[in-house]
């Protein structure tokens, strides 16, 4: 068995911790990922009601025989605290608080014995986070699928891993046993995967998209913040989104300035968005999407990527003579 300063923490069985991804991981997918022996999280967007927050966590701790956690936005809680209340009321044993400043909800989530975790980008991201107090540093690749920043994952790690004590995870294009392996050999505590997830049938989104993930290439994403300012949505713009290329994309990435006065192309996102269309709507997805190639439980992916790295660990010895 792996065993990591993560593992030992939260007693898990695997070194994984399942991404929390607004509109992707709810309560199922969070509870699918812990019974594999990781740490599922479940993903709070900026726009979720007090009452998603409990109902998912209810789901996510049916029979309270797993632990799991729950990913919120530092921009988005900033007005509205009833977030925050609710994820506290919830009673995870791991609470995200990411793109943003943490400071403001670790005292209140330690207050309340659950540990505080933060995604960082940069070194200032880190000196901000041990600051505040954070419990746990994910360094976050710009790989990554979602919301994230410019820096590649293995600098990232790297340099997070001389600034502090904490337990640091990796985040970013992980997606096998090996990958797996790598991020704990290079000193993570272990790693949060997104991307990986994206097909799992425990998930919120829909078949379609699931489709779509599927049959992606690794070389399909962009890294863009047309989505969001077609939007008007107040995501922070350091914090661009990384996507599966489509129409939309195509059209507007990098002409983010024509876009804020264009009433049609933002009509026509927020329509997308809701009927499905997933030719102008968002997908958000990794550049580890080409190793995702069919629908399986959350449960089996983090079984198998846990086994695999492993078995990988087991022949590092190999490459010493
Ligand atoms: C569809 C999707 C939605 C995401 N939503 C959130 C979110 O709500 N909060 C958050 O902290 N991170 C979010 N992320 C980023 C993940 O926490 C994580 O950094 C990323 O998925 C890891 O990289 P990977 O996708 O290559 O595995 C999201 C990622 C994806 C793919």
């Amino acid at each position: 068995m792996i065993t990591t300063a993560l593992t030992r923490w939260f007693d898990l069985t695997a070194p994984i911790v399942g991404a929390p991804m607004a509109g992707v991981a709810g309560g199922a997918l969070a509870r699918a990922v812990s019974l594999g022996g990781g740490l599922g999280m479940i993903g709070v967007g900026n726009a979720a009601a007090p009452e998603f927050v409990a109902e998912q966590a209810a789901i996510a701790a049916a029979d309270d025989d797993v632990p799991f956690g729950i990913g919120l936005m530092a921009w988005a809680i900033a007005d509205r605290p009833e977030l925050l209340a609710a994820t506290i009321a919830a009673r995870p044993a791991l609470v995200s608080v990411s793109f943003g400043d943490p400071a403001p909800s670790v005292g209140p989530l330690h207050d309340a014995g659950i540990a505080v975790a933060a995604q960082v980008n940069t070194v200032a991201d880190v000196t901000r986070a041990q600051e505040a107090g954070v419990d746990v540093l994910v360094a976050q690749g710009t790989e990554a699928g979602g919301h994230t920043g410019q820096r590649a994952l293995l600098p990232l790690l790297q340099e997070v891993l001389t600034l502090t004590d904490r337990p640091v995870l990796a985040a970013g294009g992980i997606a096998t046993g090996a990958g797996t392996a790598a991020a704990l050999v290079a000193g993570a505590a272990g790693v949060w995967i997104g991307t990986p997830l994206l097909a799992c049938p425990e998930a919120l989104n829909s078949p379609a998209a699931r489709a779509r993930v599927t049959a992606a290439a690794g070389e399909e994403t962009v890294l863009t913040r047309a989505f969001d300012v077609a939007q008007g949505l107040a995501w922070p713009a350091r914090w661009p989104g990384r996507a599966l290329v489509n129409d939309f994309s195509r059209t507007w990435h990098g002409r983010e300035a024509e876009l804020a006065g264009s009433p049609d192309a933002a009509r026509r996102v927020v329509e997308a968005r809701r009927s499905g269309d997933l030719d102008a709507a968002p997908l958000y997805a990794g550049e580890s999407v080409g190793l995702v190639t069919g629908e399986r439980s959350a449960t089996d992916v983090v079984r198998e990527l846990t086994a695999d790295a492993e078995r990988t660990l087991r022949a590092v010895p190999r490459l010493l003579r």
